[in-house]
Parts: C-alpha cells; structure tokens; sequence
C-alpha cells in the first residue's frame, strides 16, 4: 500500500471541484483498506470513503485526513446472484447483469459511480432502488477490524439513503452481493419509461431494450461529464404527509406526486416545483447552474469554484423555503 501525499481530488470527483487530500491512497484489496485505517488511527486523522466520486462536492479547501479510494474489483456469478466489488463501475456489473439476462438492475442504467457508492446513497431511478436486489454487503467494520457480512435489512434502505449514510465511515464496504431473476421482469411503469414502450406488452419487452431506453432518456437529462461537471440530483426530493401533498396540490393542481411504496409519504417532485412555481430556468452563480434539461441538477462549468455551487444550492433552499415553506436537503455528501 502507497500512501501518496497532497493529492488533488478534483479530478476524483464528477464535479470536478474541490481542493485538496492531505493523504490519498488506492485501495485495491481489504488488507489494503485495513492498513489505511491502521494509519489514519495511528495518526488520529479522519478518514473520507470514496468511490467514483459522483454524489459529492469537495470544498475548495479539501480535506485534511486521509481519502481511502475503493478499488476492490470483480465480479463474480453464482447461477442468479452477482458478487461485486464494491470499487467497480456501477455501470459495468449493470451491464454485466444485462448481458447475462439477469433483471433487476436494468432501470438503474447509466448511474455514475461504484457499486459501494451505490449502497451507501441507496440509489434508485426510473422505478427501481439498489435496496430492491440487493442482498448482502461484505464489510470492514473500523471499531474492532473485523470483516463481516450485513443483510439487506441492516443496510436499513430508505428513499436515498441506508445505514451507512449516517454510521461515520465506521463501515466500509468492500464486496456487494445482488439477487437477480432468471425470469423476465420488465419494470416500465416510470413515465418516462412507459412512454418508450406504450407499444409492446410487458412480456414482450428485452431486458437490453430496457437497458438502452434508460440510457437514452438519461441521456438527455444529465450534463456531459466530458464538458461539465455534476453530481446528478443536488436536492432529494420532499417527502410529505398526504395532507400536506394535498394541500400542495390543492394550489398547484398540475403538479405530479408520487407515491412512496412502505412509507406513509409521498415524494413531491421539487424539479417541477423549482420549474413551474419559482421559475428558476436559467438560475446561475458564477460558474454553477441549474442545468437547462433537468432543473434539480446542478452543471458546473471547469474551474468553478465550490463557494459558486453552495451559493446557488444556498439561493435555492431559500426561495423554496421563503415561497413555499418547505425545508430541502441536499442529496449530494458536501465535504
Ligand atoms: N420536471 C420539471 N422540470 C424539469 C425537470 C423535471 O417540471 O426541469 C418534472 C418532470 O416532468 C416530472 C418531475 O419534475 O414530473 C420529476 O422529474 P424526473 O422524473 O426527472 O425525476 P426527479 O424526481 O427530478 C429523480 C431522481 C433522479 C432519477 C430520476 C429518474 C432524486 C433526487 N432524483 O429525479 O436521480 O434519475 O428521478 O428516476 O430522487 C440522482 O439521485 O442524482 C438522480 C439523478
């Protein structure tokens, strides 16, 4: 294990913002992980998990401890399940899955990020969530140095968010297990979604088609990372009781709103609301903007500095909480 010093994390980030690590090391195997954390104790200096980098916003001043970039690889198939690596592409074992016909992991196409990144930010999109698939993680627990596995109920999955969300890093993951249908499981309810397929039966659809569809429709929504940076969705969206999405909805009849499958809330779309309440299209600090084809995506142009982002998601808290008196978090780790 080499332990580098210094290292920008600019470039090991989608935003591609932020300062500096005051220690940086790649992680390509557990004992690596485990020796990293040896060091970071020895010199009682914080720890920052990182995966592909894709969920968050480094400060322009960077972080003074020790950056532990995942790169546990592989994936391996055991008839219905796949066991990843929790440094590989998010991507690639979806496109693993797919290949192999294996669904279940189809809607979640296109994803930035790694397979650990996934399970710590419970990603989901277009009617699917990693808590759905996935059934066990292998990982290193930093208190006692043991390696042990948690099941899909002790990653505690919520809208956007698990268990490891909120433990301090004291876990860190290092392989991700998934369970996947050898059947035909065709999930094309998400608007977006049905639309490309309002022409065939369900039965009828290939898991490759959903796979391409994805990619398309998020095609046209999320910046060009070879151009621009982002990390995807800035906000979550609210979640409210049914009385008051009602009463949002009372005055904003047009508004969508979407039910939250084993929670009492419902999701209320905060793009829509930015778009059609507060007419926030073409809202810009610096070099950070509300990007024109997906409004609760922040695009930042090259050399943008962290302060622009924070000031614009800042000036978008406020007008949401000033208009409509509802609080917003960001869904992007801000470091
Ligand atoms: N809308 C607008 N204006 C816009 C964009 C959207 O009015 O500029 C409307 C849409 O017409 C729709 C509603 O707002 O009625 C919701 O939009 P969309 O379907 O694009 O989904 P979202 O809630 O904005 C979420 C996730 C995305 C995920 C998509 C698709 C969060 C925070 N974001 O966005 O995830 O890709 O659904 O499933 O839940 C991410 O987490 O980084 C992310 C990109």
């Amino acid at each position: 294990m080499h332990i580098e010093e210094n290292i920008a994390l600019a470039p090991h980030t989608t935003f591609f913002i932020g300062g500096r690590a005051r220690f940086f090391v790649h992680a390509k195997t557990a004992d690596d992980v485990r020796d990293t954390c040896a060091f970071a104790r020895d010199k009682n200096i914080p720890v920052l998990v990182l995966g592909g980098g894709s969920n968050m916003l480094v400060g322009d001043a960077g972080f003074d401890g020790i950056v532990i970039k995942i790169e546990l690889d592989g994936i391996v198939q055991d008839g219905g399940t796949l066991v990843a690596g929790s440094g590989e592409s998010w991507d690639k074992v979806v496109a693993y899955a797919v290949e192999k016909k294996l669904w279940g992991l189809e809607n979640l196409s296109g994803i930035p990020g790694s397979v650990g990144g996934a399970v710590v930010q419970g990603i989901g999109a277009y009617g699917a969530a990693v808590g759905q698939t996935l059934s066990w993680v292998e990982v290193f627990d930093r208190d006692n140095g043991e390696i042990k596995k948690m099941s899909n109920s002790e990653c505690h999955f919520g809208y956007r968010d698990s268990f490891f969300k909120h433990d301090n890093e004291k876990h860190i993951i290092l392989r991700a297990a998934f369970t996947l249908s050898l059947s035909a499981a065709a999930t094309i309810s998400y608007k977006d979604l049905a639309a490309k397929f309002s022409d065939s039966s369900v039965e009828e659809i290939d898991i490759q088609a959903v796979r391409s569809a994805v990619l398309d429709i998020r095609k046209g929504k999320f910046p060009d990372l070879s151009a621009e940076g982002t990390a995807g969705s800035f906000f979550k969206n609210p979640i409210m009781s049914v009385a008051d999405a009602s009463a949002l909805k009372q005055a904003y009849p047009d508004m969508p709103l979407f039910a939250m499958p084993e929670t009492d809330g419902v999701k209320v779309p905060l793009a829509w609301l930015l778009d059609h309440v507060l007419g926030l299209h073409g809202a810009r600090v610096g070099g950070a903007r509300l990007f024109e084809k997906q409004i609760l995506v922040i695009a930042a142009d090259r050399q943008t500095s962290s302060v622009d982002v924070i000031t614009l998601a800042r000036d978008v808290q406020k007008k949401v909480f000033d208009e409509l008196k509802i609080k917003i978090e960001p869904e992007v780790k801000i470091i």
